[in-house]
């Protein structure tokens, strides 16, 4: 199958994009991103700017898109320019692959996400959950992740402190709040694409501890 990664150069994308180049089942991947990626004979990795997506490039043309692409509103600078990256993004991937043929999207989602909730973060990825379900997929499915689990290059004190006292409290915490690795959810969002069971689906993260 040909895939399409929005977010290749992520956590869970980085995860991601090995898994898919290393799976049997994945014939080509392409993984436009802002920053280069190391070559691979299955990977075709275009340079792009995401306020300037090229319309009409065949890549867009695949069997399945799946997209972990997001920042946070700190990197972002403000809750306006996170949604540019968490909502208008994605939401314009999967327009455009849905506009050159892709019948399947996989969205790298969140725990909470409601378009009604009145936490901002939370609200921003129910929108994008929303927005996607019109784009017109045969095959659309949220996956959503609570804490990510994973090394980082960037430093994110916050979240740090948080995984480290859910990796404490891991144990005793009802599954849906245990820390999710991001090489399980890698797995998941690939499972769901190469699945890309027709309707709208969504993976839960008591199913990704
Ligand atoms: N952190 C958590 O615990 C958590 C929990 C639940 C859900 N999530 C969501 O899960 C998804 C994946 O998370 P992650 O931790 O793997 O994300 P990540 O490591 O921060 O990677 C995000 C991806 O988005 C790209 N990106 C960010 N800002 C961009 C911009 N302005 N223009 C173009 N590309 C941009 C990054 O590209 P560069 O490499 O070029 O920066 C990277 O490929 C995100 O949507 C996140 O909101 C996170």
């Amino acid at each position: 199958m040909k895939l399409l990664i929005v977010g290749a150069t992520g956590l869970v994308g980085s995860h991601l994009l090995r898994l898919a180049l290393a799976d049997g089942r994945v014939g080509h991947v392409a993984a436009p991103a802002r920053r280069p990626l190391a070559t691979h004979p299955k990977l075709q990795a275009p340079q792009v700017d995401f306020d300037r997506l090229p319309q009409d490039a065949p890549w867009w043309q695949a069997d399945a898109t799946i997209c972990t692409l997001g920042t946070t509103i700190k990197a972002a600078g403000s809750q306006e320019a996170f949604r540019r990256v968490d909502h208008d993004y994605p939401l314009a991937a999967a327009q455009l692959a849905r506009r050159h043929g892709t019948p399947a999207f996989v969205l790298n989602s969140a725990i909470g996400a409601d378009p009604a909730s009145r936490i901002f973060y939370n609200r921003v990825k129910g929108e994008l959950e929303r927005d996607l379900a019109a784009v017109g997929f045969a095959s659309l499915t949220h996956v959503r992740p609570g804490f990510i689990g994973g090394q980082r290059q960037e430093s994110r004190p916050g979240e740090q402190a948080m995984v480290l006292a859910l990796r404490v409290l891991g144990p005793v915490l009802p599954r849906r709040w245990r820390i999710n690795p991001a090489p399980r959810i890698a797995q998941a969002l690939l499972e769901a694409a190469i699945q890309a069971r027709p309707g709208v689906h969504v993976v839960a993260s008591d199913a990704l501890a």
